[in-house]
């Protein structure tokens, strides 16, 4: 099946990252999506509630080299609340804050702290989305409405997934706005380091939700009833289990896959699990991590380490073990650089990619972050799961949370 692109779609979120580039960023298939029953386009948004929004923009635009597009706020008629729009690539995050004492973002911050509180999607019908989701039991948190200002107009829908986490629907297709109507453009004061790249990252790989025990099953089967999504992949028991935590994890994905989302759940072990202990600290079922797509691993590590962001550290016994160096063969980059870096790397029968993860990047250990760098390797690093688990468990230890 081929999938051919309108010209709306090739030009979706993407600014100067091509189809081609996305294809190889972040593995997308071919896909014929005419018989989709919700179509979608791409991730539109990865929306954040921060307890302090005018700071958190500031982190992104430093230690992630993005650039602030767009902002709503007091200064625009917005008084409970800061919303900052920031762009790499075609990822777009919005981190958002309360103005007003008595802002329901602050109620929701006050319960599950630093997160993200909205996977927003583009798609090019939202009645027919919001249609069939209502008649799959979804709940409809919006109505599709009209948004307009000078630069067009927003057809917009919400529906809820897991925990208090929404999929906001977004039809951009005749707006020209730096985001949506009632944003204003609004450019970094920032300046980026002398030779510094571009940007550190391109494309929004995958948004990972942690959930209830025993809840992952409900949720895969709610992707796919819902929003049509398929299975990519599942790992279970043994996969990634150490010897004191364990937990199951499913990949749902629209049928491009350029929308991917994993679904972990915990499962029974000797201590707590990472899972646990995000439910625990979120209080409740919420996005974990977020992997952004690079296609240079390397300077993307150096230029965040160097900003101060700090990674997950992995073993020397990781590298120097025969068997890795056996199973994952020739990559772009000589394993002791890998090493260096501390850079995970996997391989599988459509080739290999390169991962590393940040340690939680608030206050409570629940969101961090992934960048990953694929060579072919639809995968997600399931030969790196025990490797990286059991460095995770070391920095739970160090937290009194195993
Ligand atoms: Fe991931």
């Amino acid at each position: 099946m081929t999938h051919t692109l309108d010209p709306h779609e090739a030009s979706a979120g993407m600014d100067d990252v091509s189809y081609d580039q996305l294809r190889q960023l972040v593995g997308l298939v071919d896909h014929d999506s005419s018989a989709d029953p919700f179509p979608v386009k791409a991730m539109d948004a990865v929306v954040f509630i921060s307890g302090n929004a005018t700071q958190t923009a500031w982190f992104y635009q430093v230690a992630f080299g993005m650039q602030l597009v767009a902002y709503s706020g007091p200064e625009t008629g917005v008084p409970e609340r800061k919303s900052f729009v920031l762009k790499s690539g075609s990822a777009r995050f919005v981190i958002n804050g309360g103005v007003k004492p008595d802002s329901s973002l602050l109620d929701h911050h006050r319960r599950h702290g630093d997160g993200v509180i909205d996977l927003a999607l583009e798609v090019s019908d939202v009645d027919k989305c919001i249609a069939h989701a209502r008649s799959q039991g979804a709940t409809v948190l919006e109505e599709p409405h009209d948004v307009s200002d000078n630069n067009g107009t927003v057809r917009m829908a919400a529906i809820a997934t897991y925990g208090e986490t929404r999929h906001t629907l977004v039809d951009r297709s005749r707006y020209n706005g730096p985001y949506l109507p009632g944003y204003v453009a609004k450019r970094s004061t920032v300046k980026r380091p002398e030779g510094a790249p571009k940007r550190l990252f391109q494309a929004v790989d995958h948004c990972v939700g942690n959930v209830e025990l025993g809840k992952m099953d409900y949720w895969v089967e709610w992707y796919h009833r819902v929003m049509g999504f398929v299975n990519m992949a599942e790992f279970v028991g043994d996969d990634i289990a150490t010897e004191y935590s364990a937990l199951m994890s499913k990949v749902v994905s629209n049928g491009n896959h350029r929308v991917k989302f994993p679904l972990n759940e915990p499962a029974i072990a000797k201590k707590k699990s990472q899972i646990d202990e995000y439910l625990e600290f979120y209080d409740g079922a919420g996005c974990q991590h977020i992997a952004l797509a690079t296609n240079d691993i390397i300077g993307t590590v150096t230029a965040m380490r160097n900003a101060g962001v700090e990674f997950l550290d992995t073993p020397d016994s990781y590298y120097d073990d025969p068997e890795l160096r056996a199973r994952i063969g020739e990559v772009r980059v000589p394993i002791e650089t890998l090493k260096e870096h501390r850079i995970l790397v996997d391989r599988d029968e459509d080739g290999y990619l390169l991962q590393i993860f940040t340690k939680p990047i608030g206050d409570r250990p629940t969101v961090f972050y992934e960048l990953i760098e694929r060579h072919g390797s639809l995968g997600f690093g399931k030969g790196n799961f025990k490797a990286l688990f059991e460095a995770i468990e070391r920095e739970q230890e160090r937290r009194g949370n195993l």
